[in-house]
């Protein structure tokens, strides 16, 4: 059964309530998905594997530790971007691979339009980032991409993340964990979250 850790961060819940609101321009809902994102990456990121590394300090040879997997973000275009920044930030040595995927009106189902991954993706971990789990649709299509690249660790992050969605995603990947901001009411008639945000991709890049 799929792990669904939707973060009981005071800093998350603070930060959560200023992205929502409508009247966030949008630099500060860049800074706020920076922030959270960050808070998050730490959440989905706490079981790493670690390995020892010789240190010398000024004073003595000592042993640190050091990341021992390789680490990929996925953003979903575009909203997704914002938040691979700062998880990039966080941790300069993993990779970016791009996604574009977008909802064929006829089937509704999802389309890939762009696919940055490598021929040979040797990664151990690899973090799927989609601000908004909305219907599910993009996120399992990008597991699926991913699991069929030979992915064998899949970890989703997302910022507000609908029931239904939710639901959707852990039905067809139960072993893929959940990192998420916030769990919200419903989808509404036009697949929008409520009480939600609107459009992430919009509101980070102030298109409309
Ligand atoms: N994508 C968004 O940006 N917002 C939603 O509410 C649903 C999907």
């Amino acid at each position: 059964m799929a792990v669904v850790h939707v973060s009981a961060h005071p800093l998350v819940r603070h930060k959560v309530a200023r992205l929502r609101a409508a009247d966030t321009k949008p630099p500060e809902f860049r800074d706020l998905v920076a922030a959270i994102s960050r808070v998050l990456f730490l959440e989905a990121t706490a079981d790493l594997p670690l390995r020892p590394v010789p240190v010398r300090t000024p004073l003595a040879d000592t042993t640190g530790e050091e990341i021992a997997a390789r680490v990929g973000l996925v953003p979903v275009l575009r909203a997704g971007l914002g938040m691979a920044d700062a998880m990039l930030q966080a941790l300069p040595e993993a990779s970016v691979w791009h996604l574009g995927l977008y909802r064929d009106h006829a089937t509704l189902k999802p389309v890939t339009y762009y696919n940055k991954l490598p021929a040979q993706p040797d990664m151990d971990v690899a973090l799927v980032l989609d601000p908004m789990l909305a219907t599910g649709g993009s996120a399992v299509a990008a597991i699926d991409i991913l699991k069929k690249a030979g992915i064998a660790r899949v970890v989703f992050v997302g910022l507000i993340a609908a029931p239904e969605g939710i639901a959707a995603l852990v039905a067809a990947h139960p072993d893929v964990p959940l990192y998420l901001a916030v769990r919200d009411e419903k989808l509404n008639d036009i697949g929008y979250i409520l009480p939600g945000l609107g459009d992430a991709g919009d509101r980070q890049f102030g298109t409309r």
